[in-house]
């Protein structure tokens, strides 16, 4: 193992800029450096090079990482020559690897979970080949061998340790971690998924996140997800993604659709350039995700209520992520169809035929918007104004704006200068401060911003309260999600540790948090703009934040406590301090 440290002395000397540059003709950008990407083919460059933060980004591919990663993917090589390459660079002597016996332990009884998810993704679709009622269902539901292969699926059989085969150390915490074990209460430990087809999630490089699991035939619940681990978070990631990205450059659309299935019956007819939502609502991190992969992106729900529900979710959470250029879309199937249902009875043709027809975001927001008033009155009209208001606001896009105000405008018969200035928009300001064309736009979670504060400046380290965040590291909820306050948790550490860190996601290289840092490490970029003081400052204020909604949930676990049993003594202690602004349980 070479050694952490002189990895990051490494990376502290080279210049990604020159590593990067002997490969590929770089344009200087404002202060970064632009390039077409090199890792995808396209017109106009979306890759970039930060000096100061010494990474590469490319924001069509999601290509990432440091000078070392570079030399990886754009030049193949392993790891360790990556590094001997550029201490050559910088005259640095790589020294002798050294056996790390605490580090070898831990591999052996901890294998990292990217690894667990592989070799349990082969154990299923090994178990499919010799499974004839498994094999049946699919083939009954029109799947040839070559599509169920595109999509790895495959057969978690009937029993309760069946894993055990290919995990000898079944009590490994990686297997619980991963969510394909669970234990029980009683100590007991059984797989999650048994008698059920399994689609393997991936990530955006190929990796298995997850997996959704489907009763054959009758059962509760119809489909088994993962939990949210380390590697997935449902609101981030998109089923069949991985495998959609030659068609949706090609097709130059996507579609997204509810279901597993459709996605797999539509690759069956030869329309790959599908993916799905994880069982929830469209979050905006899905809908940058795609519009970075095409400026064409098309929703496609049932036309019963609940897809209209699902659909508008989807277009609140778009209007922020849209830009000039883009097309956002929905198509509205007929009731009794979903699009695997859809796409067997009419074929590929006539799904093609809707899909260039579905009527465009502004459209079906005038339509659903209109329809909840009387058009016909002042109050309806005034209604309508009033409800398009925070929507239209949203829309970051000049061009968009403009054309959404001007027909809400003739809709509620006003003027469009009356309609801006009773939304209170500035036109000649807007035009001046407009946004640059790839401004973060998503505002990230509490815990996030912490994290990524701290990638961009470790010493910000020195002003949070370590003791607070390990005290109440048991309250992940959706809020607080588990990996995000486990990374912070560990960023914190290496922060506090060590006073020269250059790249966080380099020092995660190879666990499960790598791609969690990587994400973390190209949100750090935004920090930049801010100055010494206001960093601080917002890092305080952050952390003050985070401290108080533990209070909050605490306060509330033992309220929702008392409705069931009274408190102890040791806890109405707790609730008195917790009342006067305390966030620890512990008393004294
Ligand atoms: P559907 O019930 O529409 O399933 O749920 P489907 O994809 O059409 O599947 P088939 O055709 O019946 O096999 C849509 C999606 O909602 C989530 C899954 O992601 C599913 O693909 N879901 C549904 C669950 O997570 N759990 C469930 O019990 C049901
Ligand atoms: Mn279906």
């Amino acid at each position: 193992m070479i050694p952490q440290s002189f990895i990051q002395d490494l990376l502290n000397r080279v210049d990604i800029v020159d590593v990067v540059e002997s490969y590929v003709p770089l344009k200087r950008a404002g202060s970064n450096y632009a390039a077409r990407c090199p890792f995808h083919s396209e017109k106009s460059p979306s890759f970039t090079v930060s000096q100061t933060k010494q990474f590469y980004h490319c924001f069509g591919c999601g290509a990432h990482g440091t000078a070392i990663s570079f030399l990886m993917e754009h030049q193949g090589m392993g790891f360790i020559d990556a590094v001997k390459d550029l201490a050559g660079r910088v005259g640095m002597v790589v020294p002798e690897p050294t056996p790390d016996p605490e580090h070898k332990e831990k591999v052996e009884t901890a294998e990292d979970l990217t690894q667990v998810m592989l070799k349990a993704a082969q154990f299923y679709k090994a178990q499919l080949k010799s499974s004839d009622k498994a094999v049946a269902y699919l083939k009954n539901r029109g799947l040839t061998g070559e599509i169920a292969a595109r999509y790895g699926l495959g057969y978690a059989p009937e029993g309760w340790q069946n894993l055990e085969a290919v995990f000898p150390e079944y009590r490994a915490k990686s297997l619980t971690e991963a969510g394909l074990v669970i234990a029980s209460e009683e100590g007991r430990r059984y797989d999650r998924f048994r008698d059920r087809i399994m689609f393997p999630i991936h990530n955006q490089r190929g990796a298995v996140i997850g997996f959704g699991g489907r009763v054959i035939d009758q059962g509760e619940p119809k489909y088994l997800n993962s939990p949210e681990t380390p590697l997935f978070e449902k609101g981030r990631e998109l089923y069949g993604l991985f495998q959609a990205r030659g068609a949706i450059r090609e097709a130059q659309r996507v579609v997204v659709v509810e279901g597993y299935m459709d996605v797999v019956a539509l690759g069956q007819y030869d329309i790959g350039y599908a993916v799905a939502t994880l069982g929830t609502a469209t979050t905006p991190w899905q809908v940058q995700k795609l519009l970075r992969q095409t400026d064409n992106v098309i929703y496609c729900f049932d036309g019963d209520a609940a897809g209209r529900r699902a659909a508008w979710r989807a277009l609140e959470n778009s209007l922020a992520q849209l830009h000039d250029g883009k097309q956002v879309r929905f198509l509205f199937l007929p009731p009794e169809h979903d699009p695997d249902s859809f796409v067997r009875a009419h074929g590929k043709e006539t799904f093609g035929k809707l899909l260039d027809a579905a009527p465009p975001l502004s459209e079906i927001l005038v339509q659903e918007l209109t329809s909840r008033v009387d058009m016909r009155t002042a109050e309806g009209r005034a209604k309508f104004l009033q409800e398009s208001r925070p929507l239209v606001k949203q829309v970051a896009a000049p061009l968009l704006s403009l054309m959404l105000r001007k027909q809400i405008a003739e809709l509620a018969g006003v003027s469009q200068a009356e309609l801006d200035r009773s939304f209170d928009i500035k036109v000649a300001g807007r035009t001046q401060a407009q946004a640059p064309e790839r401004r973060e736009s998503i505002k990230p979670s509490l815990l996030r911003a912490l994290v990524e504060m701290l990638a961009f400046q470790p010493s910000l380290a020195a002003l949070a309260d370590s003791e607070r965040l390990r005290e109440n590291a048991d309250l992940a909820s959706s809020e607080l999600p588990q990996s995000e306050i486990m990374l912070l948790t560990k960023v914190l550490e290496l922060c506090t540790r060590e006073n020269h860190i250059r790249s966080v996601a380099e020092h995660f290289r190879g666990s499960e948090f790598e791609l969690l840092a990587h994400e973390i490490e190209t949100g750090s970029l935004k920090w930049e703009s801010m100055d010494q003081e206001a960093l601080q400052s917002e890092f305080v204020g952050a952390w003050k934040k985070l401290v108080e909604r533990f209070r909050h949930v605490r306060i509330t676990l033992l309220l929702e406590k008392s409705k069931r049993q009274s408190w102890t003594s040791e806890e109405k202690e707790q609730f008195r301090r917790l009342q006067h602004g305390a966030a620890n349980e512990t008393p004294g």
